[in-house]
């Protein structure tokens, strides 16, 4: 990163508007960087970004096997509208096939454990395989979606995966990031209009009642803190 230390990044890029932060990314000498998307709407406005500016960065989507129809509809669309590659990255097929056989289907409403397990197989190992000689992670969290990562900056570093972070919308709010959707004409999941904020695998996500926090829809019979094993290790 051209000695430039994580804490005088975020602090050079905090003015930026988005553009202006991926054209300055450019400059920092990265040579493989990768963008994973869940086609959420915050992945969506960086989609835009990178596609529309041609920005030499691979986009990548983990297909868990047990995402709803809506976000494949949301794959097709941003296919059909940038025409550029996104690539999917499947679960290893004998640790699905095994975790079914063996627990079923719904394994994961019977305990944190099991709903790890589940996650672990069907997005952290397949998230491990697209990082894969990345050299940074490029990511649509906020620091508002939840107390839980409210201290996230633009700029971070990954200790589980040993990467550093870049998250472009870290100091979005959510109305900022629907008025860029709307004026751009990004496609979208229509499961926002249902309530549904933040989505991720169909059993797993339901819609929130209005003031209720964002995360709240996700694995949501847990107490447990709402992450998956994806950003679990963020230091900002
Ligand atoms: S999660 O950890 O609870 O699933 P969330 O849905 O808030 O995360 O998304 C935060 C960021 O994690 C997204 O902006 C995206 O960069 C990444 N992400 C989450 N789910 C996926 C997925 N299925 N495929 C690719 N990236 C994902
Ligand atoms: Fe499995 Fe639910 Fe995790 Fe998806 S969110 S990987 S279905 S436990």
């Amino acid at each position: 990163m051209k000695n430039l230390s994580i804490e005088k990044l975020n602090e050079i890029f905090k003015n930026y508007t988005l553009k202006e932060s991926f054209d300055h990314l450019m400059e920092l000498g990265f040579k493989n960087m990768s963008f994973s998307t869940s086609f959420g709407q915050e992945d969506q406005v960086i989609t835009d970004v990178i596609f529309n500016n041609d920005y030499p960065i691979s986009v990548f989507t983990l297909d868990t096997g047990r995402l709803f129809e809506a976000t494949h509809r949301v794959f097709d669309d941003t296919q059909n509208k940038y025409r550029k590659t996104i690539n999917a990255y499947f679960p290893d097929r004998e640790a699905v096939e095994k975790l079914l056989t063996e627990k079923g289907a719904y394994s994961f409403y019977e305990s944190v454990d099991n709903r790890k397990e589940c996650c672990q197989i069907r997005k952290v190992n397949p998230l491990q395989r697209a990082l894969k000689g990345v050299d940074l992670w490029i990511t649509g969290l906020r620091a508002n979606q939840s107390t839980a990562r409210n201290q996230i900056q633009m700029f971070g570093y990954d200790n589980a995966f040993g990467l550093p972070k870049f998250n472009p919308l870290a100091h979005w709010d959510l109305s900022t990031v629907e008025k860029y959707l709307e004026q751009n004409q990004v496609p979208q999941n229509h499961l926002h209009k249902e309530g549904f904020v933040s989505i991720g695998c169909a059993p797993c996500t339901r819609a929130v009642k209005e003031g209720e926090d964002i995360r709240s829809g996700r694995w949501w019979w847990e107490d447990s803190k709402k992450e998956c094993g994806l950003h679990l290790n963020t230091k900002s």
